[in-house]
């Protein structure tokens, strides 16, 4: 089990490196536009390259610009170039519900030994499809299933047991994280991993009443 920083933010993921508290990066183009990452392509490879660099052996997602099949096949290939720890993200199936992603994401996983995260996933069935098609990670959204109306950790453990008694490699990542609480409670439901925004992270930290405990003891240590 682990956490990882869903961030672009250079600062953020030094920050939490330094504490020893994630495993991994995550991204995708909508975290790296709200970081202020520009200059279109060659400023996706200067950032991933500096964040893969900080975090290696960890991995770092970064997901493909575009929903065409060769061009997803040839840009997962040079992303999988820029640093040996880069996972390349791809969504489940295209804005239309095009299903050659999923043919895409076998042939880089099986014939050019590329990483792969499938990602913007909703549900248990649609992850074990990635599993068998052989992501080597696969995201489900949880924030986004619960606004839904339905909770995300009955997908987490029905996918976590279908996924185990087939032997499947994938590590579940669950992802779109809203509350602090979400990051346990996920990974109990059999999440492998919770990627994490950093501000959710702090909050994980600091609690009011270990402030409060705190100052008691250094109130006290004053007056020693
Ligand atoms: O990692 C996935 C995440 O960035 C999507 O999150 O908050 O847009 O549902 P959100």
């Amino acid at each position: 089990m682990s956490i990882f920083l869903d961030t672009g933010k250079i600062s953020e993921v030094e920050r939490f490196m330094e504490m020893g508290i994630i495993r991994g990066v995550t991204t995708n183009p909508t975290i790296l536009l709200k970081d202020g990452v520009t200059g279109g392509m060659a400023g996706v490879r200067k950032q991933s390259i500096q964040i893969a660099k900080m975090i290696e052996p960890y991995p770092l997602s970064v997901e493909v610009t575009n929903n065409d099949p060769r061009g997803m096949l040839d840009q997962a290939r040079e992303f999988a170039q820029w640093a040996e720890n880069i996972v390349v993200k791809i969504t489940i199936h295209g804005p239309e519900g095009e299903l050659e992603n999923l043919e895409v994401v076998h042939r880089l996983e099986t014939e050019y030994d590329v990483r792969i995260n499938v990602t913007a996933m909703m549900s248990a069935q649609q992850c074990f499809l990635a599993a068998l098609a052989g992501a080597s990670y696969v995201s489900i959204f949880g924030g986004r299933v619960n606004n839904m109306g339905y909770n995300v950790c009955d997908e987490i453990i029905k996918l976590r047991n279908v996924l185990d008694q087939f032997e499947l490699k994938s590590k579940i990542i669950v992802a779109s994280t809203r509350e602090i609480l979400n990051v346990i409670e996920w990974l109990e439901a059999g999440g492998h991993i919770v990627t994490v925004l950093p501000a959710l992270l702090e909050g994980m930290v600091v609690h009011p009443y270990s402030k409060e405990t705190v100052k008691m003891f250094l109130d006290d240590a004053a007056r020693l």
